[in-house]
Formats: structure tokens, sequence, C-alpha cells
């Protein structure tokens, strides 16, 4: 005889793919360089307040031991656009490979934070299943050093394939015209990475960080300039769709059969 499943399970089962098929769409960002300071964590929370105005359901998970963004939440006032706060570092990387589950099935934008100094393992991890990545530089000779080596270490360990282009360099605490900025730049052509933004130095992202705030969020007539470049970054990432389906298209990935709603066919089981 014939046996079916359960309205019950049949609701878990469409549920399940119904998140499987949310969490294959979102929007995954990922912050990363290994040398502190460069502002990782000062891009990860202009990025969530950028999306969060914009009214995109938007979440931080944070996997820095020291905790910036999520304190910089904590410091977020309740009548600004929520921002969901995920705690990662309280939990060791690899209790957290199962980290889609944790995050709201509602999240668009999912932005990672990530720690100075990773391990090799750390950063496949952390880029697996990304969008998109952005590595914040420094103008200064370390920095730029350190920045190489991450982004050999993107390429090489965590096998970013470049013809995905889900990898972007962010210039930040740039003061035009000095010999470090022009070094900087040349390096960042030298890499075929695209440079997305030229964050300037500039003591708004210190001010809206003590207040939980992006600078979108502060008065418009003293942040226009460091506004357009978070706009630049948000418009750059918002195309991982098209950059994606452009890369399945050339390396035709895409042959791969689908998993579709075709899976809710009642199944139909032998008797015992
Ligand atoms: N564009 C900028 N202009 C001025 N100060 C900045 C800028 N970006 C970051 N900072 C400051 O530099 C310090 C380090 O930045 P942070 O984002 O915490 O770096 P990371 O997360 O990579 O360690 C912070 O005090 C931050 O406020
Ligand atoms: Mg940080």
């Amino acid at each position: 005889m014939a046996r079916q499943l359960d309205w019950y399970s049949y609701q878990l089962l469409a549920e399940s793919i119904v998140t499987m098929r949310q969490q294959g769409n979102r929007n995954r960002i990922v912050i990363l360089n290994p040398k502190g300071g460069c502002g990782k964590s000062t891009l990860t929370a202009n990025i969530a307040a950028c999306y969060a105005q914009r009214g995109h359901r938007t979440a931080i998970m944070d996997y820095d031991p020291q905790g910036s963004t999520t304190a910089w939440l904590s410091r977020r006032s309740s009548d600004l656009p929520e921002i969901h706060g995920i705690a990662a570092y309280k939990r060791s990387m690899q209790a957290t490979r199962s980290w889609q589950l944790r995050v709201p099935n509602d999240i668009e934008n999912l932005i990672v934070d990530s720690p100075a100094g990773v391990t090799h393992d750390d950063l496949r991890e952390l880029t697996r299943d990304s969008s998109s990545i952005l590595v914040p530089v420094l103008p200064s000779s370390m920095d730029i050093h350190a920045a190489s080596r991450c982004i050999a270490d993107l390429l090489l360990v965590a096998k970013i394939n470049r013809s995905e282009r889900k990898l972007a360099v962010v210039a930040n605490r740039t003061r035009k015209n000095t010999k470090s900025f022009a070094k900087l730049m040349r390096f960042l052509d030298s890499l075929g990475i695209p440079i997305i933004a030229v964050l300037r130095d500039s003591q708004n992202y210190v001010h809206s960080a003590e207040r939980g705030m992006g600078v979108h969020e502060m008065q418009p007539s003293r942040v226009r300039d460091d506004v357009a470049q978070i706009d630049r970054i948000v418009e750059w990432l918002d195309g991982w769709e098209a950059r994606r389906s452009q890369a399945i298209e050339h390396t035709n990935i895409g042959r791969a059969p689908r998993v579709g709603f075709g899976l809710l066919r009642k199944p139909q089981f032998g008797s015992a």
C-alpha cells in the first residue's frame, strides 16, 4: 500500500526548500584583509547602514573577537533602521560551518566582518558562498604589502576565480595628491582587480561610528563625498547576480541540473 507524507512534513520540506533558495539568492558580502586597522569594520558598518536606509533587511556577522561591529550595533539608536547582528566570534570557526542556519530567512544582505590574521582554513571558510569580497587597503607600504599577500591568498588558497569578478578593492583613508596615494593606486591598478571606491581620511567615519551610525545617517551637507563613495560600493555590490550569471554563462557551469519545486511532488513509497 502507498504511504504519503503528512501535511506537516510537506510544510517542513517546502519551507526548507524556500529557505535554501533564499539563502542561495542572498547577497553575502565578505570584508576581508588580515591587516588590522585597514577599515574592515568601518566599511562593514557603512555598507550595512546604507542598505538599511534603503529599506533592505540587513545583517552583520561579526567574526572579529574584538567585536567592533557588534559594539557599533549596540550603540545604534532604535530610531534608526534595524540591522540584525550576529556575534559569530563567540563560536569557533569550525562550529560556524552551518552559518546559514543562524541568519534569519528574510535577510537580503549579509555583511561579514572578518578578524585580523585569518588562517588559510578560515579564509576558505569565510569566503565560501560569498557573492562579493571587498578588501580595504590603506596607503602605506606595509599595508600595500599585506594587501598583495591577502589578494594572492584569495586567488590561490581560497580559489576565488577571477572570471567571477566578485573581488574588489576599496582604497581607504586616502589623502589625494600624496606620494603614498599615488603608490597605492599604481599597485591596485597593477593587480587588475577593480578599485570600486576611494574613501578619504575623514572624521566623519569616526564620529558616525561613535554614534552607531553610517555616514548615510549623518547630516547630509557634511558627508556628501563620503556618502557618494559608499553609494558607489553598494551599486557595485548590487551587480553580484549579473556578474555571477555572466560567469556561469562564460564557463558553462550552468549545465548542472537545477533543484526546483519538482521536489515537492508527492513521493510514492512502495509497500513494506
Ligand atoms: N576613512 C577613514 N577616515 C578616518 N578614520 C578611519 C577611516 N576608516 C577607518 N578609520 C578609523 O581607523 C580605525 C581602524 O578602522 P577599523 O574599521 O576598525 O579597521 P579594522 O576593522 O580593519 O581593524 C578606527 O578607529 C576607524 O574609526
Ligand atoms: Mg575590525
